[in-house]
């Protein structure tokens, strides 16, 4: 339990956290680059991104389930905050399947293709996804954190 628990929470972390940098912190910082610069940039600092996500993505559900059906004995009798959690999680991974399937495999070829203009109408399209993902990871994470004193 202790163990899933903390490879949940890293995995979370990572996540959400990856997200607020890359959109708060990155983001701004790179605005002033030219713009095949900018589109070399993301594309290089995606392409890293989504494969840690791609892991964080599995094994957030494995361990979930596993303290669900090894710490708490199944899913009757759950607090309401972790149905939400799962949910919302579900709603998650979907909403970075699309992000990566529509936005960021498309971006990733036009700039192959030096097609920098398109690239960047896809890195626009995948930061106002990553926008509504942020968004859904702080909610569960004051669900998940606090929910059980509500
Ligand atoms: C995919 C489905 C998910 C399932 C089945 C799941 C399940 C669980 C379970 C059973 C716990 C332990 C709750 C407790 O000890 O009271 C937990 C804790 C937690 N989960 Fe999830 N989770 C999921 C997705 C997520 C996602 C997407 C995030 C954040 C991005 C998240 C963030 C957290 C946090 C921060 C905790 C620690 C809460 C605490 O102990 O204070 N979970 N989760």
């Amino acid at each position: 339990m202790a163990i899933a628990l903390l490879l949940h929470l890293v995995a979370a972390t990572l996540w959400v956290g990856g997200m607020f940098f890359a959109l708060l912190i990155l983001r701004p910082a790179a605005l002033p680059l030219e713009i095949p610069q900018r589109v070399g940039l993301w594309t290089r600092v995606l392409e890293r991104f989504m494969k840690v996500v791609w892991g964080i993505v599995i094994i957030l559900p494995i361990t979930g389930y596993w303290m669900i059906f090894a710490g708490f004995g199944g899913m009757q009798g759950l607090g309401m905050h972790i149905h939400i959690m799962e949910g919302l999680g579900w709603c998650m991974i979907a909403l970075f399947l699309v992000i990566h399937q529509r936005a960021f495999r498309p971006m990733q070829r036009m700039y192959a293709e030096l097609l920098i203009p398109e690239a960047g109408l896809y890195i626009e399209r995948l930061r106002k996804l990553v926008q509504i993902n942020l968004l859904l990871g702080l909610a569960v994470i004051a669900v998940a954190g606090a929910g059980r004193y509500w």
